[in-house]
């Protein structure tokens, strides 16, 4: 079994939309972006590794010319992996649609409400454009998931959303909780995360009698070591909300990817690492024990970063 869940490749940083909360649109611009060449040997030398999926994601993939050639250069290694889009979906067109789904074998698609909602958080005109999105994969074939990113502002018309979805054939829903890239004094952040699982087991009973059970997690962390990321320029994190500058792995230019996932110091210390060890040795990550926390959006919404990395290569 590979010990590499999911590889994040951020193909570009630009995006035409600019959504309040993103997360990636607050990094400082990246320069010296990754050549096509450059990324497909990327693609080449991670699928040594063998990981669950490649999540293709950015900014807006889309902007990036050369997308569909590397989707199909990753098509052509030949490994059984699973190729995965990620995109605001308002670059979807019925023409490029055939395209995409031959080569992304899942097509995820932002969403975050219906239209007022969607609109005011991801910007005008984007509601109908992504339902059309939807609309084109659906026709050729293609296997799309709305991906919706869950925030104090669209919790209370989630129930509403995730009906409409179900009734237009959108069956695969993926929630995900905003994270906060700085940290914040908005408790009310963590509140909503119980509210959500909340409203998710009262939705799933109420419109399919399905009762959701809670999952007892055996995991002694959140999964952190078994993902790595890739930014456009080459640099490598371990994931996107510990891209902190010192915990940079190192750049695809200059290193090869397989090899530093598997032999750097970091990522062997994550892999290992157990939040009860880390909260025994720094007693502020103690609420980290509670089920389901994010190392980084913990780190970050509470502002232990330099605990962290302290903790992390010291
Ligand atoms: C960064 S975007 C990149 C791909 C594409 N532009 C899109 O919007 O799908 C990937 C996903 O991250 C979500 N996202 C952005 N900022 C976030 C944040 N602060 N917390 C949680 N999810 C976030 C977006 O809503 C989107 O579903
Ligand atoms: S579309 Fe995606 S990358 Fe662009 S601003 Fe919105 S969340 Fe960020
Ligand atoms: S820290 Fe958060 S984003 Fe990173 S691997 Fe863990 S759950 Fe995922």
């Amino acid at each position: 079994m590979s010990l590499l869940d999911t590889f994040y490749l951020y193909v570009t940083q630009r995006c035409n939309l600019d959504c309040d909360y993103c997360y990636f649109k607050v990094r400082s611009p990246i320069s010296n972006k990754l050549s096509t060449t450059e990324m497909i040997a990327v693609l080449q030398d991670v699928s040594l590794l063998k990981p669950k999926r490649v999540v293709f994601t950015g900014g807006e993939p889309l902007l990036r010319k050369d997308l569909i050639q590397l989707g199909q250069a990753f098509k052509d290694i030949g490994i059984e992996i699973r190729s995965c889009l990620q995109t605001n979906g308002t670059l979807i067109t019925e023409k490029n649609a055939v395209r995409l789904v031959k080569y992304f074998d899942e097509i995820r698609i932002s969403i975050d409400g219906l239209e007022p909602i969607n609109d005011a958080l991801r910007g005008t005109g984007t509601f109908k454009k992504v339902m059309n999105a939807f609309w084109y994969i659906n026709q050729v074939g293609g296997d799309p998931r709305a991906f919706i990113t869950v925030s104090s502002f669209n919790l209370p018309y989630l129930k509403e959303l995730m009906l409409f979805l179900l009734n237009h054939g959108i069956v695969k829903i993926h929630l995900s909780p905003l994270r906060v890239m700085e940290k914040t004094s908005d408790e009310t952040v963590l509140f909503k995360r119980e509210e959500l699982k909340r409203i998710m087991v009262e939705f799933w009973r109420e419109t399919l009698g399905i009762q959701l059970k809670s999952e007892k997690k055996e995991e002694f962390n959140c999964g952190v070591g078994k993902f790595i990321t890739v930014y456009p320029d080459g640099s490598i994190y371990p994931c996107h909300l510990l891209a902190f500058p010192k915990l940079c792995i190192g750049n695809v230019k200059e290193v090869r990817l397989s090899d530093l996932y598997l032999h750097s110091y970091l990522m062997n210390k994550l892999r290992k690492l157990d939040f009860r060890e880390l909260a025994q040795c720094k007693e502020c990550f103690k609420g980290l024990l509670c089920e389901n926390q994010c190392l980084g959006s913990y780190t970050r919404e509470r502002g232990l970063k330099e605990q962290l990395v302290d903790f992390l290569i010291d």
